[in-house]
């Protein structure tokens, strides 16, 4: 077998209540190695949840799920060790100054003391924080706390990293400098799930993103794939003339045309339309010079249209018939 080809996460029919409050209600998804998969969902949606249950730190009710290559109940030791967990679940300690935090996680984890100091100074000007190390955790912004909470995350040399909400509360310089942070640990070869409410955040740092929506991942995709499914997203035909635009209609029939601007937009929310096949469809129509644009609505339409409202009677069927 070979194992450096095994996923990072895998996640089969994952299940977990809270009396009768069905939270995770059959969640699956594969994250490969050295990639980013982010959960989007809104308040609620289970998010912290499911990475409690990836951590270790919650029991899933049934399904599997394995880490790193180890069940996360079975070889629950053995996940905790190739992890690191940051967001919501902080172990920054107000008390102590960066530097003390970083190497009480060293201790923490059995690093030699000559190890710990090393790594814990290399992480703190890898962060940017080398200038505060000496102050205590309290003294910090919240882009500093997070920035320190995720060098702590990076002592122990994780494979896989979860972020829970990394940026809720952020400031947008500092959400980018974390964007950037998070990007630089991915292309030294760790995987990363992080949970986002923040279709922006998803955007600019997933390979993956799945919507987790009444406790079901009701679309999964990168990106790109995502805001091409949901209605909004089109191709537009630009043309030279009137007689054109007839022809241009008459090759797309389910095209809106826009006589004013010569142009015609034609869906591509269900089959993906390529610029190359319209182009070439236009072409054994005669009509040679026309101009072709994608055009996708923003990850915010995606969202919108791929989950509910938080509602009392929402049920996880018709989260499903979403999908
Ligand atoms: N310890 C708990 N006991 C009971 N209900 C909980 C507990 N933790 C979370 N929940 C409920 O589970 C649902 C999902 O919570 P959570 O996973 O924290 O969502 P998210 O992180 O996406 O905001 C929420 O309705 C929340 O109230
Ligand atoms: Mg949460």
């Amino acid at each position: 077998m070979n194992l450096s080809a095994a996923p990072a996460i895998e996640v089969q029919n994952l299940r977990r209540s809270y009396g009768d409050h069905v939270v995770l209600d059959d969640v699956s998804l594969t994250v490969p190695q050295a990639s980013v998969y982010a959960l989007l969902g809104p308040n609620g949606a289970g998010k912290t949840t499911l990475v409690s249950t990836l951590a270790t730190l919650l029991h899933p009710d049934s399904g599997s799920a394995r880490v790193a290559g180890h069940d996360v109940v079975r070889e629950a030791d053995a996940v905790r060790g190739a992890i690191g967990v940051t967001g919501q679940l902080s172990a920054v300690d107000d008390l102590l100054t960066g530097t003390e935090n970083l190497r009480l996680m060293a201790d923490l984890l059995h690093l030699p003391k000559a190890e710990g100091r090393r790594r814990a100074s290399e992480l703190l000007d890898r962060f940017g924080l080398a200038d505060s190390a000496d102050r205590t955790a309290a003294t910090y912004s919240g882009g500093m706390t997070r920035k320190l909470d995720l060098a702590m995350t990076l002592v122990g040399g994780p494979s896989v990293i979860f972020l829970d909400e990394p940026s809720t509360g952020l400031d947008p310089r500092s959400r980018r400098e974390l964007w950037d942070i998070v990007r630089e640990i991915v292309a030294d070869g760790t995987t990363i799930l992080l949970t986002t409410q923040y279709l922006e955040e998803a955007d600019q740092l997933a390979d993956t993103v799945g919507v987790l929506d009444g406790g079901r991942i009701v679309a999964e995709g990168t990106p790109a794939e995502l805001k091409r499914r949901v209605p909004g997203g089109h191709v537009r035909v630009g043309v030279a003339d009137a007689v054109e635009l007839d022809a241009a209609t008459r090759v797309f029939p389910d095209a809106v045309r826009d006589d004013a601007t010569l142009s015609a937009r034609i869906p591509s929310a269900d089959d993906l339309v390529s610029v190359r096949d319209v182009l070439g469809r236009l072409e054994d129509a005669g009509i040679t010079s026309a101009s072709v644009t994608v055009e996708t609505p923003d990850l915010d339409e995606v969202f919108l249209s791929l989950t509910q409202p938080a509602a009392p009677s929402r049920t996880a069927s018709t989260a499903k018939e979403l999908s």
